[in-house]
């Protein structure tokens, strides 16, 4: 089969290589992926700064897939061959509290990925497709909106007329404002550009603040949420800007701590953590189950995914590289029809 192969760190190691169609096992699905959707964590892992030591070469990259069930290996029960099915990052969580090693089983590092034109799905990892999706739009569910989904509900537990922030407007952030909107809840976005505060307006958002031109928004959100501060913030920025995120929120109130866009340490300040009481809590991605109630909310309100760019298969560079300039939304590469 063909497959994109990273043969060593930095997008030009990623080559159009020839290799073999993999063989489902026992209980696996043998998947013909039509679709593929990129996460900053893809391009991290690319360039090598995500645990480079845990990432295996040449490696098939990307987690996030959407393709059709074209062979069983033995025992599978789940699904059946034409059944239109995706991919789960954590690839053996599928309900409750994380194993330790759940991150020992991610697909697109250390797992193949789905940069291929087939690809081995478990068959207790796999989720059916929601009918109303096409396999373009699937494909950029399981981390971005898994984990806006999971950081709002199974952990903030949202409520209609909660207020909710979320930075940037890339794949987690909107996917967050979409759900928190449907849910009823107020939407803060903030972004380094104002025509991406507009468009997320008209995603249902309530607010935004350009954090380019405001750089100490947090005083914003403070004076837009009549000096209390959010109920639950969405921090994809990480670095020191915790400490932001933090005079942001409410006291008492949740910050789900999802990226690391400007730095995976922080030096946080913790005076004003205890006196606003915060909870922090790292998110990775969230299960299975999570991720069917998500389809179930998604299918129900409507909710489409907002794509910024399909790509061709052999383009596939072109779709990292325009990761790295920012989307509006996901990025996408199509691999098959
Ligand atoms: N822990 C998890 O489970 C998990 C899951 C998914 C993603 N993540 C992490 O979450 C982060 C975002 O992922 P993504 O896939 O949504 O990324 P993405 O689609 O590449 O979005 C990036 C966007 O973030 C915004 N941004 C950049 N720097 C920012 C800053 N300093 N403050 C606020 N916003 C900023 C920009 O939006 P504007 O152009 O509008 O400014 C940019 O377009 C990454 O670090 C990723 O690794 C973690």
């Amino acid at each position: 089969m063909k497959a994109w192969l990273l043969k060593d760190f930095g997008l030009k190691n990623l080559q159009l290589s020839e290799t073999a169609t993999p063989v489902p096992q026992q209980g696996e699905l043998l998947v013909k992926v039509s679709a593929v959707s990129l996460n900053f964590r893809d391009k991290a892992i690319v360039d090598g700064f995500y645990e480079p030591e845990m990432i295996p070469k040449p490696l098939i990259p990307v987690s996030d897939a959407a393709g059709v069930v074209v062979g069983t290996g033995p025992g599978v029960t789940r699904f059946i061959e034409g059944d239109r099915v995706t991919s789960t990052l954590y690839s053996r969580w599928v309900d409750g509290h994380p194993k330790h090693n759940e991150p020992d089983f991610c697909f697109g590092a250390p797992l193949p990925g789905g940069l291929a034109e087939y690809m081995i799905i478990h068959e207790e990892s796999a989720v059916r497709a929601p009918d109303a999706m096409t396999d373009v739009e699937a494909s950029t569910l399981p981390i971005a909106a898994v984990t806006a989904w999971f950081s709002l509900m199974d952990y903030g537990h949202l409520q209609p007329g909660q207020t909710v922030l979320v930075q940037g407007t890339g794949g987690v952030s909107l996917f967050a404002a979409q759900i928190a909107a449907a849910h009823g809840a107020r939407v803060i976005a903030t972004s380094s550009r104002d025509e991406n505060l507009a468009k997320t307006k008209a995603l249902g958002g309530w607010a935004g603040v350009n954090y380019k031109q405001h750089t100490a928004w947090e005083k914003q959100v403070i004076e837009l949420t009549d000096g209390k501060g959010v109920d639950l913030l969405i921090d994809v920025a990480g670095g020191d800007g915790l400490n932001q995120s933090v005079a942001a929120t409410k006291a008492g109130g949740l910050i789900a701590q999802v990226g690391f866009l400007t730095g995976q340490t922080t030096a946080l300040n913790l005076m004003p953590l205890f006196f606003r009481q915060t909870t922090i809590r790292g998110i990775a991605v969230g299960h299975r189950k999570s991720f069917e109630r998500m389809n179930a909310f998604l299918d129900d309100h409507k909710v489409k995914p907002v794509i910024d760019h399909v790509y061709a298969f052999d383009d596939a560079p072109k779709a990292f590289e325009h990761l790295s300039r920012g989307p509006f939304g996901k990025v996408v590469i199509k691999v098959a029809d």
